[in-house]
């Protein structure tokens, strides 16, 4: 049983995996990243940010974005769009202090319509959803201090939202962040936020929890978290999921991160709405985890040899 066909025999619609382009040159690494009883979704990890699609003002460039997009057409994958508004890799020019409020409510709606309307016309038929604002929050559930923040204030997801909708409209537009799996200010925030939004009758489909965690330390209340989105009618899913532990691994630390890899699946799979899951890479030889905590890997179900760990049985299980 592969962890794509487990998923879509618990009635989920895809399980699937982060890539990037320079590992589309590894042929062993894409030949496991293809295998469709595994991956039935895959998103890029970096080449659809606006630093790579829009790096001076107007002039757009698909062809890292694209050639994830044309590999997910050639196995048959569905594609997650990742993403149109973050305050992270955003080029020079999207700076505070550069432009008015009406200028940059032009510019966001020119990036979102144009990245969206250039994956319609390529890959209409498997674009199934596109994170179109990602971590909006600070973990205390207050603004993010960023740009477009700054700049627009709260409309600036609402305006994200209707640019992708008016470009894209079979595509599910979600906002996606990390740190709302428990209970607590920055989950409430973005309650608030979906219902605010809802209520406007913006175009929000669902709602992305990320789920970087840590080997015996995963959320508990996840569950109930999911639930409370799925009660306003939004649909939700896991977007970036990997278990981190501080090296070196263990036999101890493996079983552990195999036992969270099954709970966390387990609190999706009990969440009708929660309609898929996506690992931020499959494996430890291209996660970005050892480059950002200092100490810490060994967080897919993966080896960095490509062999699969006690996590991956894990999955299967808590579907
Ligand atoms: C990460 C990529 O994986 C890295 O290659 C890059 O250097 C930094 O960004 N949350 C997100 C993702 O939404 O876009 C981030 O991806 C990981 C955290």
């Amino acid at each position: 049983v592969g962890l794509a066909a487990a998923a879509k025999a618990a009635g989920k619609k895809y399980f699937g995996s982060a890539t990037d382009n320079p590992e589309l040159t590894d042929t062993a690494y894409v030949a496991g990243l293809s295998n469709v009883n595994d991956f039935m979704q895959i998103t890029p990890g970096n080449s659809m940010k606006w630093d790579a699609t829009e790096p001076s003002r107007g002039t757009f460039t698909f062809s890292g974005g694209d050639a994830v997009a044309s590999l997910a057409q050639k196995n048959g994958q569905l594609l997650r769009g990742h993403n149109c508004v973050w305050h992270n890799q955003l080029p020079n020019w999207v700076t505070a202090g550069n432009f008015d409020n009406a200028t940059l409510q032009s510019i966001v709606t020119t990036h979102c319509s144009t990245v969206y309307v250039a994956t319609r016309i390529n890959y209409i038929l498997y674009s199934y959803s596109w994170d179109v604002v990602n971590e909006p929050f600070n973990d205390d559930g207050t603004w993010r201090d960023d740009v477009f923040h700054t700049t627009i204030g709260d409309g600036y997801v609402a305006l994200a939202l209707k640019a992708a909708r008016a470009a894209d409209p079979a595509a599910k537009l979600y906002i996606n962040d990390y740190n709302i799996e428990n209970t607590g200010a920055k989950a409430t925030a973005m309650l608030n936020l979906a219902k605010s939004l809802l209520a406007q009758g913006a175009p929000l489909d669902g709602i992305g929890f990320q789920c970087h965690f840590i080997v015996g330390s995963v959320p508990t209340s996840f569950q109930s978290v999911l639930e409370q989105f799925t009660a306003l009618g939004l649909e939700v899913a896991i977007t970036e999921l990997d278990i981190r532990m501080t090296l070196p691994s263990t036999p101890a630390l493996l079983a552990q991160q195999k036992t969270d890899y099954q709970n966390v699946i387990a609190a999706c799979n009990n969440v009708k709405g929660c309609i898929g899951v996506t690992i931020w890479d499959y494996t430890d030889k291209y996660s970005w985890v050892p480059s950002t905590f200092s100490g810490q890997g060994a967080a897919c179900p993966w080896d960095e040899n490509l062999v699969k760990k006690p996590a991956y049985d894990g999955i299967v299980a808590g579907f």
